[in-house]
């Protein structure tokens, strides 16, 4: 079953309090609402008034489409990270982040940046293979390079359902991590998966790793019998991490994102509690970073 009590739980203490935070969505296993959560999370940051830059680091861009931005024959993040590589100088393209990072205005008239990503970045491993500096922190360094930090309030990054360097990558560059996960016990391997890759990369000591910001108990299936006390015994092995309210299966979410829309672009009521589930994981999520 389930059993994360030991794991570290982080730190912010290496980042400026007035610095943008960055966050990041993850879980090795695919479908679990990661993309969904991070879109509508950075809503949520936008309708409190943050600046926010979502930051895909999917090669699948589903994060990037849901804001409508088509890959194809654009500059995106692949392209900015290599670039940011001075040994890899024969395959830089001539882009800044200010030409690959797009502003888009949501229909509740919020102001959100996407830095989007492509289909190059699922070769981003094998490009930097043979590289000297340190791989697992040209994520970290990049956002450094370009004092992203200091344009937004928060950066919320849509993590991949893999592991490797792209998300050794994310976890050495933020400072904290929300883990969505269907709670059935098929679920446990990815979670303890991105969690051992935590673990390596405190062992590893090259940087401070991610704070638990929490986990999300997504699609629960409140009509099964056992679900509660699956809930429950989920709950006792997560440690002292947030255990957030769980998402049921929301027909909401279908169709807001069919249209490109979060919770927050309606105002009919059936949208009013998952604005306020939002609303609260945002205000958690602000909290655990300052703490
Ligand atoms: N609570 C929910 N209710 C209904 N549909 C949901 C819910 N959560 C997610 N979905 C839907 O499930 C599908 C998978 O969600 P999503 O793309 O967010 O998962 P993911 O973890 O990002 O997947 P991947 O690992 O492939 O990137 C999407 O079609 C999404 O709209
Ligand atoms: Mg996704």
């Amino acid at each position: 079953m389930f059993n994360f009590l030991s794991r570290p739980t982080g730190s912010t203490e290496n980042h400026d309090e007035n610095s943008g935070k960055v966050i990041a969505l993850m879980n090795q296993k695919g479908g679990v609402g990661k993309t969904t959560m991070a879109f509508n999370l950075a809503h949520a940051f936008a309708h409190k008034g943050k600046k926010v830059l979502c930051l895909d680091m999917d090669p699948q861009s589903n994060f990037s489409s849901l804001f409508g931005f088509e890959s194809e024959d654009n500059y995106h993040i692949h392209h900015l990270l290599i670039n940011s590589i001075k040994e890899l100088k024969a395959l830089h393209t001539n882009v800044m982040p200010h030409d690959v990072i797009k502003t888009y205005t949501t229909s509740a008239g919020m102001s959100i940046d996407l830095l989007p990503s492509g289909q190059e970045l699922s070769g981003f491993e094998l490009t930097v293979a043979g590289i000297n500096a340190p791989r697992q922190l040209i994520l970290k360094r990049f956002i450094e390079k370009y004092n992203l930090r200091s344009q937004y309030d928060v950066i919320v990054i849509d993590g991949p359902p893999t592991l490797g360097l792209l998300v050794v990558n994310i976890l050495c560059a933020c400072d904290g991590v929300l883990y969505p996960f269907v709670p059935d016990r098929f679920s446990e391997q990815g979670l303890k998966n991105i969690l051992q890759v935590v673990d390596d990369i405190d062992e590893m000591g090259i940087t401070s790793v991610p704070k638990n910001l929490g986990y999300i108990p997504n699609l629960f299936d409140s009509r099964r019998k056992q679900a509660g006390s699956d809930l429950e015994m989920i709950r006792e092995t997560l440690g002292e991490a947030v255990v957030f309210e769980p998402f049921t299966n929301k027909v909401q979410f279908g169709k807001s994102l069919a249209g490109r829309k979060s919770v927050f672009d309606y105002k009919s009521a059936e949208y009013k509690d998952l604005q306020t589930q939002f609303t609260k994981m945002v205000d958690s999520v602000s909290q655990e970073l300052r703490s």
